[in-house]
């Protein structure tokens, strides 16, 4: 498996069969992203809510590509509109695409579609755990606050291998909460996302990386660049 981080909280995941999944997709108009969109493939788009720095180039990508989008309901509905074949699902419910499978579940955030004329309504907010075909589970947080089922749900029934966690502050967790959420899912490996595209969001990983280090020792950071890959390897567990 492969993840490259694309800056904010879009990341591309390639597994080890080579399905190329993209989340929140934020592209032409992310200053941190310096790819041009047309460079970007995906057979699988996913969306974690209807902002403009979460639902980016998506039509685009999969007008293109021919790739899957998997987003809520509403926000399907809205894609269908637009003449976009959509999947739409919803908080705790599970789809298969290409042998991969996407849970939706929960985040604390609001999700109107904001880039539209009117604001439309865009259903809930999200987050994705990804069980890929070895069976790592990549758990995206999306834009969330802190809430208790990240200990609750996700931490001890899901128990995701990668976290990746806002940490911007201002929209979303700042990195003192992200560390709480860290120990709470309590993931193999923990890559921070959703910090330093814009002034508002400006933030110090390391501020985070050290919250991790004295909150949950078990667990190691990854800081990634925009445009930086990894290709994490786990010892498989009983
Ligand atoms: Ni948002
Ligand atoms: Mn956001």
């Amino acid at each position: 498996m492969e993840i490259r981080w694309l800056g904010h909280s879009a990341f591309e995941i390639i597994s080890e069969e080579g399905v190329k999944i993209l989340i929140d997709p934020f592209i032409s108009n992310n200053p941190v992203c310096t790819i041009p969109v047309e460079d970007i493939d995906a057979d699988i788009i996913c969306i974690t809510h209807g902002h403009s720095d979460h639902f980016g180039d998506a039509m685009e990508i999969a007008n293109k590509t021919g790739a899957v989008i998997l987003t809520n309901h509403e926000i399907s509905l809205f894609l269908g509109n637009q003449g976009i074949d959509a999947v739409g699902m919803n908080i705790g419910g599970s789809v298969f695409a290409k042998g991969i499978k996407f849970t939706m579940l929960d985040a604390k955030h609001s999700s109107s579609i904001d880039f539209t004329e009117e604001l439309t309504t865009g259903g809930n907010p999200a987050s994705f755990l990804i069980t890929l075909e070895d069976g790592t589970k990549v758990f995206h947080a999306g834009d969330t606050g802190l809430f208790s089922d990240l200990q609750n749900v996700i931490g001890k029934l899901y128990k995701p291998d990668i976290a990746m966690v806002p940490i911007g502050d201002r929209f979303t967790m700042g990195p003192f909460e992200a560390a709480l959420a860290t120990m709470w899912i309590s993931p193999k490996l923990v890559i921070p996302m959703h910090y330093n595209t814009f002034p508002a969001v400006a933030q110090d990983p390391v501020v985070f990386s050290n919250f991790v280090k004295q909150l949950a020792p078990a667990v190691e950071t990854l800081i990634l660049n925009p445009l930086e890959s990894c290709a994490p390897k786990f010892e498989k567990e009983e």
